[in-house]
């Protein structure tokens, strides 16, 4: 049967079709069913300059992007790629060739950007997952059935917030090493400057959005950052300068991080897209759960 896929009416502003693709999504992503309408509302706020669209057909959705970042490029000559970020079809009208036509009708978009190549992968800052998590088994024949090649793997861990996030002791060893640790305030912008310049663009865009950052200084000098929800319900980015590695700030800005995150009734925390496994493993015995395939396809 052929599907009709046309560009979301919400886009030019009808809140009915908003709710309608919300309510796909939130039928159809049972493994983020508190978050999947939150998602479409965030993958439609992406950073400046970013080319995007939604296309929708009778319950169904896919949102689509062009990569903005260089080291994307899907050739060598820099060639840009694109970004399937959101797909789902309502279980009532699975199995009906529904899912094939919109990502078919994705590629087409892309291809008129100019992108050569359409990927099933985070499109950082602003993404909903790194790739198809493993367990949305059906999302990940679609793609191979339809000519993706699986590419990389990534993951992210799970935080249990029921365990001890307590502090203190690590905040006063960190105070004799002269190191104050805070909550970002007014002073946000100070931390994403950080962010720029010790790591990248795409983590000082999620420092930017995140709903709270703490962030740890010395002689008014800031030294690291942990954000969480930038990605809803999240953690993530993090880092702190090469100088001050090993002196146990990681560990005290995540679990300052994760205290708010439980504070605003998370009961566990996704860290998204995992590094490095043995440190959040050590700091809040957090456990690798989620499992992404990254999927890419060269258009023609
Ligand atoms: C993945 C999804 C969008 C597919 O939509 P759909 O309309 O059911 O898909 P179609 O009817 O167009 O089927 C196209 C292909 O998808 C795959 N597929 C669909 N349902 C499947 C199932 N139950 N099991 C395995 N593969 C399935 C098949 O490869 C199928 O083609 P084939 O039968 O020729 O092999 C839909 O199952 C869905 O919304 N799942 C939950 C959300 C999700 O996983 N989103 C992706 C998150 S990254």
């Amino acid at each position: 049967m052929a599907h009709t896929v046309r560009a979301a009416q919400w886009l030019t502003g009808s809140a009915a079709g908003l709710a309608e693709a919300a309510e796909v999504a939130t039928a159809a992503l049972t493994l983020d069913t508190a978050e999947a309408a939150g998602l479409i509302g965030y993958l439609s706020r992406p950073p400046a300059g970013r080319k995007w669209t939604a296309l929708t057909t009778d319950g169904g959705v896919v949102m689509v992007s062009m990569s903005t970042k260089d080291t994307d490029a899907a050739t060598d000559d820099g060639a840009p790629a694109g970004h399937i970020d959101l797909l789902a079809v309502h279980p009532s009208a699975q199995g009906q060739g529904r899912g094939r036509a919109l990502v078919r009708a994705a590629e087409e978009w892309l291809a008129g950007q100019g992108a050569r190549q359409a990927r099933f992968a985070g499109n950082t800052p602003c993404y909903a997952w790194p790739g198809i998590d493993v367990r949305y088994t059906a999302a990940a024949c679609l793609a191979e059935r339809l000519g993706y090649e699986r590419y990389s793997v990534a993951w992210n861990m799970t935080a249990d917030l029921s365990v001890d996030l307590s502090v203190e002791d690590d905040v006063e060893r960190l105070a004799r090493h002269g190191v104050t640790v805070r909550a970002a305030g007014d002073d946000r912008a100070r931390v994403t400057a950080f962010v720029r310049e010790h790591f990248n663009d795409s983590w000082a865009w999620e420092a930017a959005h995140a709903a709270g950052v703490h962030y740890g200084e010395r002689d008014g000098r800031v030294l690291g950052f942990a954000a969480w929800g930038a990605r809803p319900a999240w953690f993530g980015p993090t880092g702190t300068a090469p100088d001050a590695r090993g002196l146990g700030l990681g560990r005290v800005l995540l679990r300052r991080c994760l205290a708010d995150q439980r504070a605003a009734g998370q009961a566990e925390a996704q860290i998204g897209w995992v590094g490095p496994l043995r440190f959040y493993s050590r700091a809040v015995g957090a456990r690798a759960e989620r499992v992404f395939w990254l999927y890419r396809r060269d258009l023609a």
